[in-house]
This record gives C-alpha cells, structure tokens and sequence, in this order.
C-alpha cells in the first residue's frame, strides 16, 4: 500500500495553528484522504501523561529533563501512532514534532543542539515529516492571543525574551530545512492565512 504523509503543524504559542489544523484536515478529506489527527507532547496514553507533567506549572525540571520527556513522549507517539498510521496509508497531521524541540528547549532554554540532534536521531531515526508548516507571528502577537486563554501552562507563562528565541530558532530551522519547512505568515487575515495553507497542500497533493 502506499504510505501516507506525515504533516506537522509549528509555531510559538498563540500563532493559531489550532485552528488551521481544523482547516488542514478539511482540504484532506477533501482531496480523498484518510487522516489521524494528533499532537506532541501527547498522542498516547504514556506520551499524556508526560504532557500534563511537562505543562504543569507546579512541575519544576532540569531542562535537559524537559528535552528528554519531549523525546520519550516522541518515541512512544511515532511507535504507537504515527508509524503505524504511515504504513496504512493514511495522512497523519501532528500538532508539533521535533522541530518544537529545537525551537523551545533549543531556542527557548538554550540547550545545546548537538544534543538535541543525537536525541533526534536516536529516537527517530531518519524519520521526518514530508511537510512542516511553520506559522510565524510576530511575539507580541502570539502573547496577545494566549493572553486570552486564562490558565496559562508552563510554557505559555513564560515572557518575551523566551518567545523571542524561540521564534528566532523557529525561523533558523526554516532555513536550514527550506524544502520540508514552509514559513506562513500567521499575522495576516485568518482567511489569507487559510488560502496560503491550501495552495501549499494542493502542491504535496498533486505532486507528492
Ligand atoms: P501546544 O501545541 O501549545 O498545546 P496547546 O495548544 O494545547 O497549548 O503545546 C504545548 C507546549 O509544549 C507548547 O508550549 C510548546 C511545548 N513543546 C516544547 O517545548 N517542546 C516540544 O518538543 C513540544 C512538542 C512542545
């Protein structure tokens, strides 16, 4: 059978990716694709638990600590969902992947990269997805949106400076990863934001 793709969703809190997620999986069932919707940290019943230890602001971690939860929770999500999806032909869209990795506990903490990159490869191999779309919203933007949400996470609390880095990492990655990584620009009109997304779907659609 021929494998499905795997899409993953980037972007610092607050750039909307929740809703284009929505839309993603429209323009799939649409096109005749069957889809398996999931996210990260999270996806597995293991993988869930490590997210709500992750978020929780009474969790007080080693960074290193975090990265690695990060990629135990990955190791599990690619076994027991992603994988397995892949093989039976379906489409999976994953709310972050490792990209978040390099962006959050790379960018955003400072951990080394190299050791991101071993934990990358250890836990994933050469597996990547065939299409990142990296939502990029100005700091202030994406804080303005969260600050809407009223019990921020661990991660939502933090403050400019963290967000910051996180974006610069982000767009570092765009770069490094041209073809896999598409950059939308998530600070225009929701349906702008929306048609960018689709014309770069038809691509993968039409042409792999
Ligand atoms: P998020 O997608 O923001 O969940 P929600 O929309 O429900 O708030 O993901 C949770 C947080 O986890 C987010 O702040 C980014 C963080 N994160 C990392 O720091 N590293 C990672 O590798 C992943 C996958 C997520």
């Amino acid at each position: 059978m021929k494998p499905g793709k795997f899409i993953t969703l980037e972007g610092i809190d607050g750039a909307g990716k929740s809703t284009q997620l929505a839309w993603i999986v429209q323009l799939l069932q649409q096109a005749g694709c069957a889809t398996v919707v999931t996210r990260e940290p999270g996806g597995t019943p293991v993988g869930e638990q490590l997210r709500a230890l992750l978020l929780d602001k009474a969790s007080n971690m080693h960074p290193e600590t975090e990265a690695l939860l990060m990629f135990a929770a990955r190791r599990e999500h690619l076994d027991k969902v992603i994988l397995p999806a892949l093989s039976r032909g379906q489409w999976v869209i994953s709310d972050r992947f490792s990209d978040a990795s390099f962006a959050y506990q790379g960018g955003g903490r400072g951990l080394d990269t190299q050791k991101l990159a071993i934990l990358e490869q250890w836990t994933q191999g050469s597996v990547q997805p065939n299409l990142t779309l990296y939502f990029d919203v100005p700091v202030e933007l994406g804080q303005q949106r969260v600050s809407l949400i009223k019990n921020a996470d661990r991660f939502e609390q933090e403050q400019n400076d963290f967000f910051q880095r996180v974006r610069a990492a982000y767009l570092d990655r765009a770069q490094q990863f041209p073809q896999r990584i598409k950059i939308i620009d998530s600070s225009l009109p929701l349906n702008a934001v929306k048609a960018a997304v689709a014309q770069i779907l038809q691509k993968i659609l039409k042409h792999g």
